[in-house]
């Protein structure tokens, strides 16, 4: 008999239920919380994130008349893109309260073909035809990988094509390639990421991953590299939540605004000195 693992509900609600107005400020209107994809230098941030999801769905070959899941599926667009412009159904999964609530009242005039649930991964048991993970893998913790892949690929009918973008850290041989040495100022810095922003939250390397969906019976078949994207994406977010400055206060408070600018400077410097990178996994059920 297998023991069903309980999500991490308090440690996901701590962050994405702080308020859905404050991350209106500083998020696009697309309400992406991950790295867009500047597929041209003359894109709007915008645009970009629209690009992002375009790049992650035509990865999953979707087909009309499919069922994607959406593991985290934050405030809903990929999903509600999925249905507008593929023509499938969608099920959209998330911990928080309020991306859900959000996520429903977004895809009202999709007539229930997006469908989005207060639900983790741990107790989502349905088929799917596609799974799509956009940066949600980084709260799942590695001890959890392989009942993860384990059950996408149960999920999953054969052949089966599922994308997942992630942060990661560089393999150890581009580090050294780089030099890129690891600092106290950096160790301080992800306790903080941990303790403050995202509790419990946790980064590997893309091989990591693959190694754990390898197990479970999925081939790798392209790993695709963000990382000036999401420098990028990120300077944009700052640039905005200092401009709605007193806003993102009244709503929040003066501590919370100056750990978000910490977090959102600090994350865009690690993307741009190249120790942090995010990464688009195309994996395919063997
Ligand atoms: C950084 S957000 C990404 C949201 C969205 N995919 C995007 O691109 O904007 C991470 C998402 O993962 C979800 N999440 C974290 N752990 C989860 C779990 N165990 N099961 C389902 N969703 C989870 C969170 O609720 C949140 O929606």
């Amino acid at each position: 008999m297998t023991t069903q693992l309980s999500p991490p509900y308090e440690n996901v609600q701590a962050h994405y239920d702080l308020s859905n107005e404050f991350y209106k400020l500083f998020l696009a209107p697309t309400m992406m919380y991950t790295s867009a994809y500047y597929e041209r230098e003359d894109m709007t941030h915008e645009e970009a994130q629209e690009a992002k999801i375009k790049l992650a769905l035509d990865k999953c070959d979707l087909q009309p008349g499919q069922r994607l899941l959406d593991v985290g599926c934050g405030w809903g667009l990929t999903a509600i893109r999925a249905v507008e412009n593929y023509g499938v159904r969608a099920i959209g999964i998330t911990l928080s309260r309020d991306q859900v609530e959000h996520a429903r009242a977004w895809s009202q005039h999709l007539g229930g073909r997006a469908e989005f649930r207060l639900q983790g991964w741990e107790e989502f048991e349905e088929p799917v035809d596609r799974i799509v993970v956009i940066c949600a893998t980084e709260h799942f913790r590695e001890e959890r990988y392989g009942t993860f892949f384990a059950k996408c690929h149960r999920l999953l009918p054969a052949q089966a094509p599922m994308l997942i973008q992630v942060i990661v850290f560089p393999e150890y041989e581009v580090q050294q390639e780089k030099c890129l040495n690891w600092t106290q100022e950096d160790v301080l810095f992800a306790k903080f990421i941990q303790r403050k922003i995202f509790h419990g939250g946790q980064l590997r390397s893309a091989s990591v991953l693959c190694r754990y969906a390898k197990e479970a019976g999925f081939q790798t078949a392209q790993i695709q590299s963000l990382q000036p994207d999401y420098a990028r994406t990120l300077d944009c977010w700052a640039a905005k939540l200092e401009a709605s400055r007193e806003a993102a206060i009244e709503l929040t408070s003066q501590e919370t605004y100056d750990m978000y600018m910490h977090y959102i400077t600090g994350c865009a410097n690690y993307y741009r000195c190249g120790k942090l990178d995010v990464v688009q996994i195309s994996l395919k059920k063997a």
